[in-house]
């Protein structure tokens, strides 16, 4: 029987990217995202290339939405065996003190309590059926500090804590867990925020080695590699992909 995933923020970026990949390694998809319209497309995208899709509506922040999106998952498709913890927000790009703490909540509520309560269900699930394979998105922000992103980077050094000791945890009862960390890359969200601020896209490909953003694509195919068996002894790493970005920081 073919794999099963289960992507959150699906509807978009990295995560519709990641659903059509693996997609075409025939890998049947639960699309967790809280945009209905986002979700359907994906779904229907995944459809067209083959494998099975169902869309369901979460707010990732809401542990009992959680709860419903892993038990509608296993309703559906009997088991979860890859879950990519990928749903995420960014920020006002307000420096630290002029935050509010609403913004606060929210990015901590959505980035951090999201992907912890996402783990805490999906693993129960992985575990009870003999193992599975779990990547979580951090970011360039999880792994260096940065201005004008205080409050999301803490949440993403904390995908990081929440990756390494999983692993500590429950890698001897088959779960593997890795996080990414990217660069920017060019998803919807970027692509119209770059193009507001023209100047601010110099400045970043300025301070990135190879010059450019990333693509989704790209990073749809390290998620991949993660999530399968190709990356068996891979567990609890953080792989940036980022065309060097940190690595000169
Ligand atoms: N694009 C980048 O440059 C970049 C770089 C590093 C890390 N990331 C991380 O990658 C992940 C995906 O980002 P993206 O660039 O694809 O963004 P995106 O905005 O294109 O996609 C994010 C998706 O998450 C969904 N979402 C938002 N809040 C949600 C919630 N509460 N519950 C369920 N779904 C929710 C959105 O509806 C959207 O479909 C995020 O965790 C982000 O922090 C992105």
């Amino acid at each position: 029987m073919s794999k099963v995933a289960v992507i959150t923020g699906a509807g978009s970026g990295l995560g519709q990217s990641t659903a059509l990949r693996l997609a075409q390694e025939g890998v049947r998809i639960a699309v967790v995202d809280v945009n209905e319209k986002g979700g359907n497309e994906t779904v229907e995208k995944v459809k067209e290339i083959g494998p099975d899709a169902l869309f369901i509506q979460a707010d990732v922040s809401k542990a009992e939405e959680v709860k419903k999106y892993v038990d509608q998952t296993v309703e559906h498709f009997g088991t979860i065996d890859y879950f990519f913890n990928n749903a995420g927000i960014s920020g006002s790009g307000k420096y630290f003190l002029e935050t509010e703490i609403d913004e606060i909540d929210k990015i901590v509520g959505i980035n951090l309590m999201g992907a912890l309560y996402g783990v805490r269900y999906v693993a129960e699930v992985m575990l009870k059926n003999g193992g599975g394979s779990i990547v979580n998105t951090a970011s360039s922000a999880g792994v260096i500090g940065q201005d004008s992103v205080v409050t999301y980077s803490a949440t993403k050094h904390g995908i990081v804590g929440l990756t390494k000791s999983m692993v500590a945890e429950y890698a001897k009862e088959g779960l593997r867990v890795n996080a990414i960390a990217p660069g920017p890359t060019e998803t919807p969200m970027v692509k119209a925020f770059y193009e507001a601020n023209p100047e601010m896209k110099e400045n970043a490909t300025a301070g990135i080695p190879q010059r450019r953003l990333g693509t989704a694509e790209e990073v749809a195919e390290l998620v991949t590699f993660l999530l399968t068996s190709k990356a068996e002894y891979i567990n609890g790493e953080v792989i940036r992909i980022d065309g060097g970005f940190t690595n000169t920081k």
